[in-house]
C-alpha cells in the first residue's frame, strides 16, 4: 500500500472505532457484525443508504425514493461491509429493503453488493 493510502486507512480505522464504539454493549470484533448505534442521526450511514438506493435505482431502472436507514450493522472486511435496513418509497408506498454496501473510504470505493425487499 502507498503511504498515503496507509495514512487514510488509519484514519478510516479511527472512524470505524468512533462509529462503532458508542455501542458499549457490543465491543468491536473483527469479522463479526457490530450494531451501529443511533443510525438515524448518523449522516455517514444515511449517505450509504442513499447510495444503495441510487445504485439500485440506476442498475434496475426502478424508481425508489430513499427515505431513511433504520438499522445498520458493520463488519470489518478489507474496509467496511455495512448492512442496512432501509425504508424507501416505491410508487409512493413505503417499503423496507435490506442492502449491503462494501466501502473502502481511503480509495473512495463503494459497491452495492446486495439489495432486496424485506418480505413482511
Ligand atoms: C438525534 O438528534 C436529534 C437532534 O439533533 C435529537 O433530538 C435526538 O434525540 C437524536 N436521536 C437519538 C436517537 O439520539
Ligand atoms: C447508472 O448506470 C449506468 C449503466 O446502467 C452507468 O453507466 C452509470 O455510471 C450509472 N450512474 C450512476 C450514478 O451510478
Ligand atoms: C430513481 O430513478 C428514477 C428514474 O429511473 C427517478 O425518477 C427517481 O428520482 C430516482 N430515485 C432516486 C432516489 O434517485
Ligand atoms: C460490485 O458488486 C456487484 C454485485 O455483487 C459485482 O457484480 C461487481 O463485480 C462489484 N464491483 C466491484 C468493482 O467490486
Amino acid at each position: 500500500m502507498e503511504l498515503q493510502s496507509q495514512f487514510l486507512c488509519r484514519l478510516f480505522c479511527v472512524f470505524v472505532f468512533i462509529i462503532l464504539s458508542a455501542n458499549a454493549a457490543a465491543p468491536v470484533t473483527a469479522g463479526g457484525w457490530n450494531e451501529i448505534p443511533d443510525v438515524i442521526n448518523n449522516t455517514h450511514v444515511q449517505d450509504l443508504g442513499m447510495f444503495a438506493v441510487l445504485a439500485y435505482n440506476n442498475s434496475t431502472a426502478s424508481s425508489l425514493f430513499f427515505y431513511a436507514v433504520f438499522q445498520a450493522q458493520a463488519q470489518i472486511a478489507e474496509g467496511l461491509n455495512v448492512r442496512m435496513v432501509i425504508q424507501a418509497l416505491e410508487s409512493e408506498l413505503p417499503k423496507m429493503y435490506k442492502a449491503y454496501v462494501w466501502e473502502k473510504p481511503w480509495e473512495n470505493f463503494k459497491n452495492l453488493t446486495f439489495f432486496e425487499p424485506v418480505l413482511v
